[in-house]
């Protein structure tokens, strides 16, 4: 648990006025951390970086938490063929919102790591894809990439030490699909974007069939952090097993929604009562979703002394996801809520496999009637029974995404699932 977190200086978005322009950001010590390494490439050799990224442990910020460094550790040795960067800026799932926020307040960091990760992978070109409801974000970035260029960050030989890297960024059309890895690659390519079985990995066999590796645009933002840091000071920041600094996404019913930069492991409590205002109108607190609607559900009496890390959470019965932190309160109708969670995945499952386009649609189906007063009892149990032919049985992990938010928000507020039943059979008779 941070105790220390007033004093905390944000590192990812420091509050510096137009920090999105390149000037200012260089002023600001910006693309410092990829100077040292171009300029030292024999203390910092492409082995080291991935080497001290790996020993920081950024753990994914895309959902997963998988240590960046290990996953560039992965890349092949370098062939004829041509290698890839694909940074995940889609940012589709309900209750994430932060990787905005580095695209408009801090686009540079964001560059300045891609073009790290990129040099420690010997990749020469780096796609940054991002949700199509974003164009005015893809903008800004564009700008910042024009920067980058005209002041030799990126293109041909950079800075003068003989690495080639282009970055092109692009936007899909609004399909959620679109953000897991491999969908995103199949639309980067110009196809429908149907997520590819695996194995394959992408860092065997990804863009156009060469390798290729996927990191969310926070996590790459945290990388001049520690080069220019140092692993050991990064491990310093933040919680047992998961550190940094985090962009909490904080939406719901608190008085000050928002996205936070503060250090992984915050309480939940200071957070929702502190940062972000408490609960609107004095209200109680009655549910979390910690990482985005994925993650399930947490009762504010699971709450108690929990923080915003992978142990705590793990243990308290939830995942950290992403950081989007969906707070309610005591009015709201989590029936309601888990049928909207549920129409969201059936909307977006692309429908490659039966488990998730039937079961998407089933559980939307089952939740709707008992929404409507319908349902009875045992459409409970069919539910349960719908999420477990699901998980574990699909291409990708959408289907456990819809599946897990059904399972826990029903075992976890099962007396308020079964009153909406049983009065449902009261009105019918
Ligand atoms: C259905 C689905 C949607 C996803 N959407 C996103 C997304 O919008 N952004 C993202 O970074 N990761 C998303 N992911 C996770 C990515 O597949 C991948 O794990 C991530 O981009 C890897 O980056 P990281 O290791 O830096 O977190 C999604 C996964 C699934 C299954
Ligand atoms: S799990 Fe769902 S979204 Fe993923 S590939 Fe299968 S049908 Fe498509």
């Amino acid at each position: 648990m941070i105790e220390d977190w007033k004093s905390y200086e944000p590192l990812l978005i420091p509050d510096i006025p137009n920090l999105h322009k390149i000037d200012v950001y260089e002023e600001n010590d910006g693309y410092s951390a990829l100077r040292t390494v171009l300029n030292d490439q024999e203390k910092w050799s492409r082995t080291d970086v991935t080497n001290e990224v790996k020993a920081a442990n950024i753990r994914g910020r895309g959902g997963a938490g998988f240590n960046a460094g290990l996953k560039w550790s992965f890349m092949p040795e370098p062939d004829d063929r041509p290698r890839y960067l694909a940074c995940n800026g889609d940012e589709s799932e309900p209750g994430t919102f932060k990787d905005r926020n580095i695209f408009e307040f801090n686009p540079h960091i964001f560059i300045e790591g891609a073009l790290i990760a990129a040099y420690a992978m010997s990749v020469d070109t780096i796609y940054v894809y991002i949700r199509g409801e974003y164009i005015d974000w893809v903008h800004i970035l564009e700008q910042a990439v024009e920067e980058a260029y005209d002041r030799g960050y990126l293109g041909k030989d950079i800075l003068g030490k003989g690495i080639d890297i282009d970055l092109h960024v692009t936007y899909g059309a609004g399909a959620y699909i679109c953000g897991e890895e491999t969908g995103m690659l199949e639309s980067l390519e110009g196809k429908r974007g149907y997520p590819r079985v695996k194995p394959p990995f992408p860092a065997q066999k990804g863009l156009w069939g060469n390798p290729t590796t996927i990191n969310n645009i926070e996590t790459l933002a945290n990388v001049p952090l520690v080069i220019n840091n140092g692993a050991e000071w990064y491990q310093s920041i933040g919680a047992e097993g998961h550190n940094g600094p985090v962009l909490y996404g904080i939406s719901g019913h608190v008085n000050k929604p928002g996205v936070y930069e503060y250090p992984a492991g915050m309480s939940v409590e200071d957070l929702i009562y502190e940062v972000a205002g408490g609960i609107r109108g004095g209200k109680k607190l009655k549910a979390l979703i910690p990482g985005g609607t994925s993650t399930p559900v947490l009762r504010a009496d699971q709450l108690e002394g929990v923080s915003m890390d992978s142990n705590s959470l793990r243990d308290a019965g939830s995942m950290m996801g992403t950081a989007g932190m969906v707070v309610m309160d005591e009015d709201t109708d989590m029936v309601d809520l888990l049928w909207r969670i549920s129409h969201f995945f059936h909307h977006e499952s692309c429908g490659q496999c039966t488990p998730c386009r039937e079961g998407t649609g089933w559980l939307e189906k089952v939740l709707l009637k008992i929404k409507n007063g319908e349902g009875e009892i045992k459409d409970l149990d069919l539910l349960l029974d719908v999420t477990t032919q699901m998980e574990g049985r699909t291409i990708c992990a959408l289907a456990d995404a819809a599946a897990w938010p059904v399972r826990h928000t029903i075992n976890r507020f099962r007396d308020e699932f079964e009153a909406r039943c049983k009065k449902s059979v009261h009105a019918v008779a």
